[in-house]
């Protein structure tokens, strides 16, 4: 086993505790200061005893720096994690977000002196609503599920206005990502499932079997987690609105089709997007996100409080009359909307489709080149994402071994296992971000996968080997994680 500047093993796999020895430091701080801060705490919040580790600064610095290299970023290297369009963050966009004015500017202050920040916020509602198609955006969420439980929460109020409680049925297809059919619970909705067909797409005849007055909306990716883009997308919306219903726009999947069609002129009613995947925003380890939720003209006043509106040159808060209320602290993750925000102007409007264009044209490329020893359980053309599965692999090497077996040749694995209705799937992105290069040895990564599970199947079953830690019990760590250093015998 080898990693990054490993030349003491058995130094190097110590905690700082381990590594600690009385009276060595690596700070030096103003005693003054910190002798008068002591006389202003009270004695009985004072630590009689603090079992910190003592370190030089060199020992700290190679500690964390070797712990860095323990996980994988974007930065590092390809991470094509289907369905979660793990982009380059450009690091203009970091370099934005941490100005004085926005990354220092309290959210309770007066109005007045926050001019620019609004102001930002009101061309980011109308940057959305335009590349959406729609009346008005919140940019209030905080992620994708997030956005879905506060469009499937307008869904609700819109009904209630309406004195129609009867409708408690959301149609979800069996495509769709798991926090669709929990944001419909979430808001007191009973989810009826709808079974994709042969092409991997939404059976419109089923579909249409399905509304009656009880629906109140159907839930749709598009193009779905296959990647499939919903062709028959203007009579299922069409379909759906004759039964009096509204048609929900899960758009995590925008990155295929930004700035070339728009969910509102498809008739998708409301939409929320992650701002997070499309618009460049970092989100490795679950945060942090914004899902900004997009709405046509007659559903605009049921939207979350609050709203930025310009009178005059003068931005402001307005809240709806109709309104659900309040869905979290203050005005949604600001430095990530301020992110997604930059990467819209690097692009321009004129430029813009050229993300989802070479989305998919990355995506197809792997698919041409996988596709003749990787199985493709859906034969139809997709967009920017493309779902193999493990059955054509020898030896029983199973997905799960092939994401294990791309970490030992430096990739990030795709996504695995979803959507659930390929068994075995390896969804894989590679967003427009990636050159050719990366995608010439990500295939062949692939094909040495392929061809190793035939001759030497142990080194794919064994992998990986070239990481500090193999294969962990990911049940057992994700249920009981240990996050805390404890001595033996504690
Ligand atoms: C299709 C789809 N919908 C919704 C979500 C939820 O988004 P978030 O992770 O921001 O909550 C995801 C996340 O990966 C997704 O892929």
């Amino acid at each position: 086993m080898s990693y990054p500047g490993m030349t003491d093993l058995k130094l190097k796999e110590q905690t700082v505790f381990e590594r600690s020895r009385t009276g060595r430091k690596g700070y030096s701080l103003p005693f003054e200061e910190l002798d008068s801060a002591e006389k202003i705490l009270p004695e009985e919040l004072m630590r009689k005893e603090l079992d910190l580790p003592e370190l030089s600064e060199i020992d700290v610095v190679r500690h964390y720096t070797r712990l860095s290299t323990y996980n994988f970023s974007i930065d590092l290297g390809f991470y094509p994690l289907g369905s979660c369009t793990m982009k380059y963050n450009p690091k203009i966009n970091e370099k934005m977000a941490r100005l004085n004015g926005f990354a220092g500017l309290h959210p309770e202050a007066p109005l007045d002196t926050a001019q620019g920040t609004l102001r930002l916020m009101y061309e980011m509602q109308q940057m959305l609503n335009e590349i959406g198609g729609y009346a008005a955006t919140t940019l209030n969420p905080s992620a994708g599920a997030h956005g879905e439980y506060v469009g499937l929460g307008i869904i609700r109020s819109y009904f209630k206005k309406k004195g129609d409680t009867k409708r408690k049925k959301i149609i979800i297809p069996d495509s769709a990502h798991g926090t669709n059919p929990a944001s419909c619970t979430l808001n007191g909705f009973d989810v009826v499932l709808l079974e994709s067909n042969a092409e991997g797409k939404v059976c419109v005849d089923c579909l249409k079997n399905m509304l009656d007055d009880e629906v109140a909306g159907i839930m749709l990716t598009n193009p779905n987690t296959l990647g499939v883009f919903e062709s028959d997308i203007l009579e299922i919306t069409k379909a759906v609105h004759d039964a009096g219903a509204l048609v929900y726009g899960d758009g995590a999947n925008m990155n295929a089709i930004l700035g070339i069609a728009r969910p509102g002129d498809m008739g998708i009613d409301v939409l929320h997007y992650n701002l997070h995947k499309t618009f460049s925003t970092p989100h490795g380890g679950g945060g942090p996100g914004a899902g900004p939720v997009g709405v046509c003209e007659k559903l605009v006043d049921f939207l979350p409080d609050p709203y930025v509106v310009k009178e005059g040159d003068f931005y402001k808060f307005v809240n709806f009359p109709d309104t659900m209320g309040r869905i979290r602290s203050f005005y949604g993750n600001m430095g990530i909307t301020l992110r997604a925000f930059v990467y819209l102007l690097e692009y321009g409007s004129d430029h813009i489709s050229e993300i989802a264009e070479n989305a998919v044209l990355n995506a197809n490329y792997i698919k041409a080149c996988l596709k003749d020893i990787y199985h493709l359980k859906y034969k139809s053309d997709t967009l920017h994402e493309v779902v193999f599965d493990d059955s054509t692999l020898e030896n029983g090497i199973t997905t799960m071994d092939i994401a294990k077996a791309l970490i030992d040749r430096g990739f990030h694995p795709p996504t695995v296992y979803f959507p659930l209705i390929v068994q075995g799937a390896i969804m894989i992105e590679p967003t427009e971000t990636e050159s050719k290069e990366t995608l010439d040895s990500f295939i062949e990564a692939m094909k040495d996968i392929f061809e190793t599970a035939k001759t030497d199947p142990e080194n794919i079953l064994k992998a990986p080997l070239n990481t500090a830690v193999s294969r962990p019990d990911e049940t057992l760590a994700a249920r009981k994680p240990v996050l805390k250093y404890c001595k033996e015998g504690d």
